[in-house]
C-alpha cells in the first residue's frame, strides 16, 4: 500500500498551455503508459469551450478511454455546470474545480470572482452525480502573478466553503510563488479549518521550488500530491505561471526517502519517452543539412504552410508550403506519410548562432511582412536589434511584477522618441526614426518582450540613447553641436533646431 498518491495532471495541466495540439492517439498511448507505471490517478483533461483551449477539445474521447484502463481513477477539471455536465455524460470518476483565491486570477480564468466560482461548484454539488467525486482546488492559494499576495484568510474561506459540499479540497499554487514555511502555515491554517477534507497539494515549479514545497506539504501531512511527467504545464490565464512540479522527480524524492509511491521508475522513464518522443516530433526536426554551413529550419506550421529559415536564404525565414518544402530538400521520412505535412512546433532561434530562451512568434504574416522588399533593414538587422532590446527587456517568462508589453511601450512613446531624438541629433528625418521604432517594435512584439513598470523611466532613457546612437551612425554628429574643430554657427543651429528638419 503506497503511503503518498500522486495524481498525474500532465495530460490536463501540462498540455493546456501547449500552442500545438497533442493528438488524441498520442494522449491515449501516453495515458497508458503512465497507468502501466502505476499511477492510479490522473487528471486526463477538461472540460472547457474548446474555442477556449483547443488543446482540450477532446477531453471526452480521452476520458472514455481512459475509463477502459483497469484501477485508473480518472480526473478531469470543469469551470462550471456546463463542464461538469460534460465530464459526468463522459464518464470522469472525479471532478476538479478550480477556484481562485485571487479575485484577479479568478475573473481572468473563469470570468467570475470566487465566491461566484463557489456558488457555480454549489450548484455541481447539487447536480446529481452518482458515484462521482468531487474537488474543490483552491488555486492561487500562495500568491498570483496578476494581484501579487493573496490573504490566507482569503484562502482559509474558501477552502472552508468548498469543504460544505466537495468530497475534498487540494490547495494549489498555480503561479509557483510558494516557499516551504508558507506551504506548511497555509496548509496547517485550512486543516485547522476543514480539518480531514483536506487532502491534495498542487505546486508549480516556476522558481525552482516545487519540491521543496512537496516535501514541506508531506511533512505537514500531506498524502496526496499532483504532479507532472516532465514539468509540463502553466496556466494559460496566469501570466509567468511554469509548470508543474515533475512527477519523476517527485517519485524519486519519496521513494528515496523509503515512502512508497506505487510508481515504478523503470516504467516511469518509459511512459516519458513516449512524451519525450512525441515532444520531438513536435520541435523541428526538419533540420536538414547538406554540409553543416548550410541548414534549415521550419519553425512554424499553420494552416499547411510553414514558416522557414533557410540559413542561405535572405531574409532568412520564408513561407512555404508542404510539397515545396518537400521538393527543395527532398524531405523524406519513414515516420511521416508522403502528402500528410508532419506536425510541428514553433521554436525560438532565428539562427543557432543567438542563444536566447526567448520564444518568437514567427507566424505566416510576420514573416510575410519580414520579407517584403521595404523591410529588408529590419530582416537584416534582426539579431542586432533583438540584442539591444534584450539588454532593455526581459523576455515575459521572466517573473516581474506588473510586466509592460514592449511593443505597446514603444507604441505609447513613440512620438515622445521621435521628437526628442530628431530635436537633439538636428539632421535626421522624422521619418528615419519612425521606421527603427517601428522596427523595434516588430521585433518586440514577435517575441513578446516585456519591461517592469518600474524600469520604464530608465528603458525610455535607454532608448532614447539607443536611437540617438543609431542616428549619429547614419547621419553623423555635425547637427548636434557642430563637428570637431567646424565653427558653432550657433544662430544657425538653432534656427534650424527649432523648424526641424523633415
Ligand atoms: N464547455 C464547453 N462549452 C462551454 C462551457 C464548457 N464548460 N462553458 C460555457 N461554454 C460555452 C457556452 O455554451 C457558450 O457557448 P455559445 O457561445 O455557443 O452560446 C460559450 O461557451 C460562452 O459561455 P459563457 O457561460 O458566457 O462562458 P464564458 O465565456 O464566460 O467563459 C468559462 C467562462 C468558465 C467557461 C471559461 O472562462 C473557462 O472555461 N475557463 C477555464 C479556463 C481554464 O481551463 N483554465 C485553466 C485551468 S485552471
Ligand atoms: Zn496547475
Amino acid at each position: 500500500m503506497p503511503s503518498v498518491h500522486i495524481c498525474e495532471v500532465g495530460p490536463r495541466d501540462g498540455l493546456q498551455n501547449a500552442k500545438h495540439l497533442m493528438p488524441t492517439a498520442a494522449k491515449k498511448a501516453w495515458i497508458s503508459a503512465l497507468a502501466a507505471a502505476g499511477l492510479k490517478e490522473i487528471e486526463v483533461g477538461s472540460f472547457v469551450p474548446p474555442k477556449l483551449i483547443p488543446a482540450m477539445a477532446d477531453t471526452a474521447e480521452v476520458v472514455a478511454f481512459a475509463r477502459t484502463i483497469p484501477g485508473l481513477k480518472v480526473v478531469a477539471l470543469a469551470p462550471n455546470l456546463k463542464g461538469f455536465q460534460r465530464a459526468l455524460e463522459a464518464g470522469a470518476h472525479k471532478v476538479t474545480f478550480p477556484v481562485s483565491a485571487s479575485r484577479q486570477h479568478s475573473e481572468s480564468n473563469v470570468r467570475m470572482t470566487p465566491d461566484q466560482m463557489v456558488e457555480e461548484v454549489r450548484k455541481c454539488a447539487e447536480w446529481p452525480h452518482p458515484g462521482v467525486e468531487l474537488e474543490g482546488a483552491v488555486s492561487t492559494a500562495f500568491g498570483c502573478t496578476m494581484q501579487g499576495t493573496v490573504p490566507e484568510d482569503d484562502v482559509v474561506r474558501i477552502a472552508r466553503a468548498l469543504a460544505e459540499f466537495c468530497d475534498s479540497v487540494a490547495l494549489a499554487d498555480t503561479v509557483g510563488y510558494a516557499n516551504p514555511a508558507q506551504v506548511r502555515r497555509v496548509f496547517s491554517k485550512v486543516r485547522q479549518a476543514i480539518g480531514a477534507k483536506l487532502e491534495g497539494a498542487h505546486f508549480h515549479d516556476t522558481r525552482g521550488l516545487g519540491i521543496a514545497n512537496a516535501l514541506a506539504a508531506y511533512e505537514e501531512g500531506v498524502r496526496s500530491f499532483d504532479s507532472s511527467m516532465g514539468g509540463l504545464g502553466g496556466c494559460p490565464f496566469a501570466p509567468g505561471a511554469s509548470g508543474n512540479v515533475i512527477t519523476e522527480d517527485l517519485v524519486f524524492m519519496f521513494e528515496s526517502m523509503g515512502i512508497a509511491t506505487g510508481i515504478d521508475l523503470e516504467k516511469l522513464f518509459a511512459a516519458r519517452k513516449i512524451l519525450v518522443k512525441y515532444l520531438r516530433e513536435q520541435t523541428p526536426v526538419l533540420l536538414c543539412v547538406d554540409e553543416w554551413s548550410h541548414w534549415i529550419t521550419v519553425v512554424r506550421a499553420e494552416d499547411r504552410r510553414f514558416v522557414v529559415v533557410d540559413s542561405t536564404d535572405d531574409p532568412l525565414l520564408s513561407v512555404c508550403t508542404w510539397p515545396q518544402l518537400r521538393n527543395w530538400w527532398r524531405y523524406h521520412d519513414t515516420d511521416y506519410v508522403k502528402d500528410k505535412p508532419p506536425i510541428l512546433y514553433d521554436l525560438m532561434a532565428v539562427s543557432p548562432r543567438f542563444r536566447t530562451t526567448v520564444k518568437a512568434d514567427f507566424s505566416v504574416d510576420r514573416v510575410k511582412f519580414l520579407r517584403r522588399p521595404e523591410n529588408r533593414r529590419l530582416a537584416r538587422h534582426w539579431n542586432e536589434y533583438l540584442e539591444d532590446l534584450l539588454e532593455i527587456c526581459k523576455p515575459p517568462s521572466v517573473r516581474i511584477a506588473e510586466p509592460l508589453s514592449m511593443g505597446e511601450f514603444l507604441r505609447r512613446h513613440q512620438e515622445l522618441l521621435l521628437t526628442r531624438v530628431v530635436y537633439w541629433h538636428g539632421d535626421i528625418s522624422r521619418d528615419e526614426v519612425g521606421r527603427v521604432l517601428r522596427d523595434m517594435r516588430f521585433v518586440s512584439e514577435t517575441y513578446g518582450l516585456v519591461i517592469p513598470a518600474s524600469m520604464s523611466r530608465r528603458a525610455l532613457a535607454d532608448l532614447a540613447i539607443l536611437v540617438s546612437v543609431w542616428a549619429c551612425a547614419q547621419r553623423g554628429v555635425d547637427g548636434m553641436f557642430g563637428a570637431p574643430g567646424a565653427d558653432p554657427r550657433p544662430e544657425a543651429k538653432s534656427t534650424r533646431r527649432k523648424n526641424g528638419r523633415k
